[in-house]
C-alpha cells in the first residue's frame, strides 16, 4: 500500500524568496553592484538626441551618465564625470559644441576625448590625448537607447534572443516611433515586486477586470522565457469592443497582442493595432521604486486616440497593480509572513506562477554575483 505521508513529502515546492531580498537595504546594494551594473539598463530614446551635440543625463545603478550625439551622429554614453578631479560634467539635457567642465574649464569634444585646459600645456609630460571620458557600452534597440555599465557584456542579441526580429513584425512602423508621453509614478516597493507583478497574469483575472475581460483570452495567456527576455502571449478577443479603432486586417501583426520583458526592467508591449508601449522602472531605493508608461506614434504625433488608452490604462491597470505591490511590499515586511510556495502548473498557462520561478532564479543568481 502507497504510504501518503511519504509520498507528499517526496515533492518538494518552490518557495517565493526569501523576504530580506525585498526589504534589506544590504542586498539592495549588493544588486546595484552586481545587477545593475551588469545588465542592459534603459537610458532613453534616440529621438531627444536630435542634432550633433544634443546630451542627456540620466542615472544608473547610482552613477550619472549622458548619452550625447557625435558629430558623425553616433549615440555615445559616458560616466558623467570629469576626468581631472572629478566634477561632473552635464546637467539635465541640452546641446554643446564641446563639453566644457564647470570646475576648471577642461574641454572635451562629443567623442569624449580631452581637447584644452587652461595652463595644461605648461605641464612637462601631459598628454591630453591619452586622457578620454570613461565611456560606457551603448546599443540602439530600434531607437530605444539601452546602456550596460559593463564593458564586457554580450551583445543585447545574446541576452534577448529574436527580440529585435519580432518587435519589428509587431511593429511595422517601429523605427519611425517617438515618445507621445511618458507616464511617471512611484511605487512604495522594492523593484522586484514590481516586475514579479508584471510577469505573472495569476492575479490579473480578479484584479484587472478590464484587461482580463477585455481585449485578451486569460486562457490563452501564457509568459515563457526568451533566453532573459520574458516573452507574453495571448490570443485576443473582442477586437471591436475595443475602446480604439482597430483594423485587425491591416498587416500580419494588426489584431495582435504581445509584450517582451527584458530582464532585469524594461517591457515593449503591443497592443491591437500596432500600438506599441512600454514600462521601464528604475529602483530608487529598497523599498520605492520608480515607474515609466511610455506611450509612441509616429514622429510622436498628437493622438488623442492614444493619450485615452494611456489615460485608461493608468487609471485602471496601473492603479490596480500600485494596491497589490505596496500591499506586497507591507506583507513583506511582517513578522507573520514566511516565503510561500509558487503556483507551478507543470502544464504553465495563465494561473501559473512557472514566470515568477524564472524570474526568482535569476534573482537568485544576482544577489549571488553571478
Ligand atoms: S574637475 Fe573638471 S576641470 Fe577640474
Ligand atoms: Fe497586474
Amino acid at each position: 500500500m502507497i504510504n501518503m505521508a511519504e509520498s507528499k513529502e517526496q515533492v518538494e515546492l518552490v518557495r517565493s524568496l526569501d523576504p530580506a531580498f525585498y526589504t534589506d537595504p544590504e542586498h539592495f546594494r549588493r544588486e546595484t553592484e552586481s545587477l545593475f551594473a551588469n545588465t542592459w539598463q534603459f537610458a532613453g530614446h534616440s529621438s531627444q538626441l536630435a542634432e550633433p551635440g544634443d546630451y542627456f543625463s540620466f542615472e544608473i545603478a547610482g552613477d550619472s551618465l549622458f548619452c550625447v550625439m557625435g558629430r558623425d551622429g553616433a549615440i555615445r554614453t559616458f560616466f558623467n564625470v570629469c576626468q581631472h578631479r572629478a566634477h561632473q560634467l552635464v546637467k539635465g539635457s541640452g546641446n554643446a559644441r564641446r563639453l566644457v567642465c564647470p570646475y576648471h574649464s577642461w574641454t572635451y569634444d562629443l567623442n569624449g576625448q580631452l581637447r584644452s585646459g587652461p595652463n595644461l600645456k605648461s605641464v612637462p609630460g601631459f598628454d591630453a590625448d591619452t586622457i578620454c571620458l570613461t565611456s560606457v557600452k551603448t546599443e540602439i534597440f530600434h531607437g530605444f537607447i539601452f546602456v550596460n555599465l559593463n564593458p564586457d557584456a554580450k551583445p543585447m542579441e545574446t541576452w534577448f534572443p529574436e527580440v529585435r526580429r519580432e518587435l519589428a513584425e509587431f511593429v511595422p512602423e517601429l523605427d519611425k516611433l517617438r515618445p507621445l508621453q511618458w507616464i511617471e509614478l512611484e511605487e512604495q516597493c522594492n523593484w522586484k515586486v514590481a516586475v514579479e507583478n508584471y510577469s505573472e497574469c495569476y492575479h490579473c483575472r480578479l484584479n484587472h477586470p478590464t484587461f482580463a475581460n477585455g481585449v485578451i483570452k486569460p486562457e490563452t495567456y501564457d509568459i515563457q522565457p526568451q533566453g532573459y527576455c520574458l516573452r507574453h502571449t495571448t490570443e485576443c478577443q473582442n477586437l471591436d469592443q475595443m475602446s480604439y479603432p482597430v483594423d485587425a486586417d491591416a498587416n500580419a501583426r494588426a489584431g495582435d497582442y504581445s509584450s517582451w520583458f527584458l530582464w532585469p526592467m524594461f517591457s515593449f508591449q503591443v497592443y491591437p493595432g500596432n500600438v506599441l508601449n512600454t514600462y521601464h522602472w528604475r529602483p530608487l531605493a529598497v523599498d520605492r521604486v520608480r515607474v515609466f508608461r511610455g506611450w509612441y506614434t509616429v514622429d510622436g504625433a498628437e493622438s488623442e486616440v492614444i493619450r485615452a488608452l494611456a489615460r485608461q490604462d493608468r487609471e485602471t491597470t496601473v492603479e490596480e497593480d500600485i494596491r497589490l505591490v505596496e500591499s506586497v511590499q507591507r506583507g513583506l515586511n511582517s513578522r507573520g509572513y514566511r516565503s510561500g510556495p509558487l503556483v507551478l502548473d507543470p502544464n504553465c498557462g495563465v494561473h501559473s506562477e512557472h514566470s515568477v520561478r524564472v524570474l526568482q532564479q535569476w534573482m537568485r543568481k544576482a544577489a549571488d554575483g553571478r
